[in-house]
């Protein structure tokens, strides 16, 4: 009997020493210390044990299963520390916050904003979904003229349109207020076309508009080459074309020389050396009557500006799908 307790002695701590997980310690305790258990089994043999010998065996036996006991709960509660202690490995390196940033349009569109206030003129704002009155009828433009072409213009009802410039907004500022006028009118436009690397459906626009006595050609000239070198540095040199709007009388087309090859030609200036901004010109007299201004009195200057455009050639940009894709590895290079 003395024999088997130490026998059994010998092979649990052999199997503990082998003991690598909870499951494998379940299954030890089981095997040593469940009711019908190696060490159980044990005592229920010391019957057969001669009496006089069974206080010494008996001993043993109690020894041997608290030894067991004892070596299981150590493993036991080693483990369970283990478990609940600090879960916070303070050797691991942080992990870093996503930075937010404003998108490239928002970028630009600050910083053109920041410009033309700096030279005193003030921010305005327009709806996006316009009567064809604004968008069309009183900036001279005719029910039959081609700019009202359904080519162009996403219709909502037969007068109301998704507005296809900022120009609308010059109305409803002179509807508004008298002279002297000094405003621009940041937002979204909207035409039918078919999306390509310089064509999207919708786009953005800063329209301009100044009426005063006494304003001339060259005012405008001034402003758009003070705001280009401003924005894309002193040697930035701007062009106007002739050109034709309803809405303007002269009407102009105005280029600024493209920044990458400064006027030698490249991709971002399909070879031109010039970048196409938009469209400016002097107010059209017929635009001052609709909104009851004395044109024999008054006389200004309205300009568009393409922020996509702008932001394209501050950025090196060659389509301007990117900016409305959403591509965080796109967004993430300003
Ligand atoms: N609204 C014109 C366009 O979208 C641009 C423009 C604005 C032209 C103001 C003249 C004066 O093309």
């Amino acid at each position: 009997m003395l024999d088997r307790i130490k026998d059994i002695q010998t092979r649990f701590s052999e199997e503990l020493a082998a003991v690598a997980n909870q499951p494998d310690l379940e299954k030890l305790k089981l095997k040593y210390l469940s009711r019908k258990g190696e060490v159980a089994m044990l005592f229920a043999g010391l019957k057969d044990v001669a009496p006089e010998d069974r206080p010494k065996v008996g001993q043993d036996l109690n020894l041997l299963k608290t030894t067991i006991n004892d070596a299981v709960d150590k493993l036991q509660s080693k483990w369970t520390a283990a478990l609940s202690g600090p879960a916070l490995d303070l050797t691991l390196p942080g992990r870093r916050p996503f930075v937010g940033r404003k998108h490239p349009l928002t970028q630009v569109l600050d910083e053109i904003k920041s410009i033309f206030t700096g030279m005193g003129f003030s921010i305005e704002d327009g709806p996006e979904v316009e009567n064809d009155y604004y968008n069309f009828e009183a900036l001279n433009i005719p029910r039959n003229h081609p700019a009202r072409d359904m080519q162009d213009t996403l219709y909502i009802t037969e007068d109301v349109v998704l507005r296809t410039h900022t120009s609308p907004v010059q109305v409803r500022v002179m509807e508004k207020k008298k002279p002297p006028v000094r405003i621009i009118a940041p937002g979204r436009v909207y035409r039918r076309d078919t999306p390509d690397a310089s064509h999207s459906p919708f786009f953005h626009q800063v329209e301009g508009l100044v009426v005063d006595e006494g304003i001339s050609f060259g005012d405008l000239k001034g402003v758009i080459a003070a705001f280009a070198k401003k924005m894309f540095g002193p040697d930035t040199q701007v062009r106007f074309r002739p050109s034709f709007f309803p809405f303007t009388e002269p009407s102009a087309e105005y280029d600024f020389v493209c920044v990458f090859c400064k006027g030698k030609g490249c991709r971002v200036c399909k070879n031109t050396g010039w970048v196409e901004i938009s469209g400016a010109g002097m107010v059209d007299p017929n635009v001052f009557k609709f909104v009851d201004y004395d044109p024999e009195k008054y006389t200004g200057y309205a300009f568009g500006m393409g922020i996509d455009r702008i932001a394209m050639l501050k950025y090196g940009i060659h389509d301007i799908r990117m900016f409305f894709e959403n591509d965080i590895r796109f967004l993430e290079q300003f």
